[in-house]
């Protein structure tokens, strides 16, 4: 909760809690093909996943898997996907400039409820102030360990202005940002192409920020509204 004292930050996702997978069926991460953990992503058709693209731009499908219904990674629950193809977004440069999305197709299609895209008509969900959910098994602080468990936290929806003052790279037609102004909730390192959620929609996917959690420095998110066409034309 917003309020609570600065040593209580830097448990979980960073400030976050853990989550339960049959409530987030669609919530999946990324891993190299010896299992290790390095990105997140959702579940958008049933063999069509997307993440970020500097999560994927350098890997060859072969060489990635997608683990989903499985909330703690040390266990053997849900299914281990082989990886297809990869679309990257095909203008993507960097972060931090934008178009930080990808596409992953799955080897077969997975028994789990998707995740719906918002679009250009769902401006509301990204009004300033709006309450959104974002969820990964990243680290749990700035520089720290990564999750075993799937963590969710709450974070409102910032302002253009807000994210822009705070970033000179911000792009309001590429990004979207979320936090609190103290800080104290966020994503970080790990979390990268998960989704971020509001009303059941995917609105965006874990991208980049100053630090994790720091006041002054909300996360950004690619703005899925954004990118809505390009990746249902990948959904085929
Ligand atoms: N780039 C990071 C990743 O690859 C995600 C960073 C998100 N940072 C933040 N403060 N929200 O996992």
């Amino acid at each position: 909760m917003p309020g609570t004292e600065a040593g209580d930050v830097g448990t979980r996702i960073v400030g976050g809690t853990r989550a339960s997978i049959s409530d987030y069926p669609w919530a999946v991460y990324l891993t190299n093909t010896a299992g290790s953990q390095f990105c997140g992503g959702a579940l958008v058709a049933p063999n069509k996943v997307v993440s970020a693209a500097h999560c994927t731009i350098n890997r060859s499908a072969s060489a990635v898997r997608v683990v989903a219904g499985r909330e703690d990674k040390n266990g053997t629950a849900g299914v281990v996907a082989s990886v297809t193809s990869i679309w990257n977004h095909p203008d993507y440069r960097s972060y931090l400039i934008g178009e930080d999305v990808s596409v992953l197709t799955l080897d077969r299609d997975l028994p789990y409820e998707t995740l719906p895209l918002a679009t250009p008509a769902d401006t509301a969900l990204y009004e300033a102030g709006t309450t959104s959910k974002v969820l990964g098994w990243g680290a749990t602080s700035s520089g720290g360990a990564a999750s075993r468990y799937l963590l969710e936290v709450d974070v409102p929806v910032t302002s253009d202005a807000t994210c822009a003052g705070a970033y000179s790279q911000y792009n309001s037609t590429a990004m979207v940002c979320a936090g609190f102004p103290e800080g104290g909730y966020d994503a970080c390192q790990g979390d990268s192409g998960g989704p971020l959620v509001v009303d059941g929609k995917l609105i965006g996917i874990v991208s980049w920020g100053n630090g994790c959690a720091w006041a002054g420095y909300p996360g950004v998110y690619a703005r899925v509204s954004t990118y809505a066409a390009d990746i249902q034309a990948q959904l085929g």
